[in-house]
């Protein structure tokens, strides 16, 4: 860990916009009187977010006037937590986890990359593209080496395929996040060595998960693989680009949902779940109790709303949850599909890929 200073170049002052000064003051609520100090990670982060990824004296002061903390306090947050970048950074900051394992499977190498494309860690490209930091572990382990730029991790790296990476982000060319080599989260790189029965011998194009039904839209993967299909994939890829080149239009702080209005249609949602609580969503391989709480949010409690969603409203959740094409990838109408009718879906089955929300 390196010592962490702020930025010497501060704008003079710092304000939430409405609807990210409505958020702060909703994290606020959450915790109970004399608790408030609890929201400091959520508010500093939105208000990173809304400066463009890095946070301004003004903001850590803002946020700690709304705590009614000492400034020193909330100082204190911001310059341990290496997610908060103080001072500003590239359009496409990459963070760079130099932690053991990583290590062990060839960061160094990437580092390299990093100082012949980028220059020195913290330095910022003459053009505002980019930046690196080196970072501790960032919990994607077994896809090492990898990497976070912005919102998203890129894992099983090379020094090719990082290079590579470079150079299609700074020529505005669809990238592919998660795994470069393909693999579905953290499988085994030879492919599945168990359970592969369930699927059919080839572990691509089996009959299906036990119980499977037709997903509600001819869109949706109504057949699931634990390692997707080409065609749901190249999908996945094409569309993940097309929606990033609209956000790419939108003004810097648009909020999540006018992002996702630019690239989709909202599902109808549910005012309550039907009967006392909804479908455990957390069955569905990709949703982790974060994904789940806001699809609640959204009004979706039950496997049979997400298996009717249709193209529009895939592509509006992904948007919203800030993941375009993961829900495709992922196999989430597919699997809820199965899920609605009594079957299993892929975590059911043992495919095991830890949520990270
Ligand atoms: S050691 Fe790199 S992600 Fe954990």
């Amino acid at each position: 860990m390196t010592v962490r200073r702020l930025a010497e170049i501060q704008p003079e002052s710092f304000a939430f916009t409405p609807e990210n000064d409505a958020f702060a003051r909703n994290e606020i609520a959450k915790y109970p009187p004399g608790r408030q100090a609890s929201a400091v990670i959520a508010l500093l982060w939105r208000a990173q977010q809304q400066s463009g990824y890095w946070l301004p004296r003004p903001a850590i002061e803002k946020v700690a006037e709304m705590l009614a903390l000492p400034v020193m306090r909330v100082l204190e947050v911001a310059t341990f937590y290496t997610m908060f970048n103080l001072s500003p950074v590239g359009r496409h900051h990459v963070q760079l986890c130099g932690t053991t394992p990583c290590m062990l499977c060839g960061a160094e190498a990437i580092k390299e990359v990093c100082r012949s494309v980028i220059g020195n860690e913290r330095h910022v490209t003459a053009d505002g593209a980019f930046s690196w930091v080196e970072v501790e572990c960032l919990g994607a382990c077994c896809n090492a080496p990898m990497v976070q730029i912005n919102d998203d991790y890129y894992e099983d790296l090379t020094p090719e395929s990082f290079a590579k990476l470079l150079d299609d982000l700074a020529a505005g060319r669809p990238v592919r996040t998660g795994s470069q080599t393909g693999r579905v989260g953290s499988e085994p790189t030879g492919g599945l060595t168990s359970l592969t029965t369930l699927y059919g011998v080839d572990g691509h194009s089996g009959p299906g998960v036990a119980g499977a039904a037709p997903a509600a839209n001819d869109d949706a993967p109504a057949v699931l693989s634990p390692e997707g299909d080409g065609a749901v994939e190249a999908r996945a890829v094409a569309e993940e680009a097309d929606i990033k080149a609209t956000l790419a239009t939108l003004p810097k702080d648009a909020t999540a949902e006018q992002k996702a209005n630019a690239v989709g249609k909202r599902p109808a949602g549910l005012p309550a779940p039907r009967g006392v609580v909804g479908d455990d969503l957390q069955r569905i391989k990709g949703i982790g109790p974060t994904n789940e709480q806001r699809l609640r949010e959204l009004g979706i409690f039950h496997f049979d709303q997400i298996a009717g969603w249709t193209r529009e409203e895939i592509r509006w959740v992904g948007t919203y949850l800030s993941f375009p094409g993961r829900i495709d990838r992922e196999q989430w109408v597919g699997q809820a599909a199965n899920l609605a009718a009594g079957g299993v879906g892929l975590k059911d089955v043992g495919v095991q890929t830890p949520d990270k929300t």
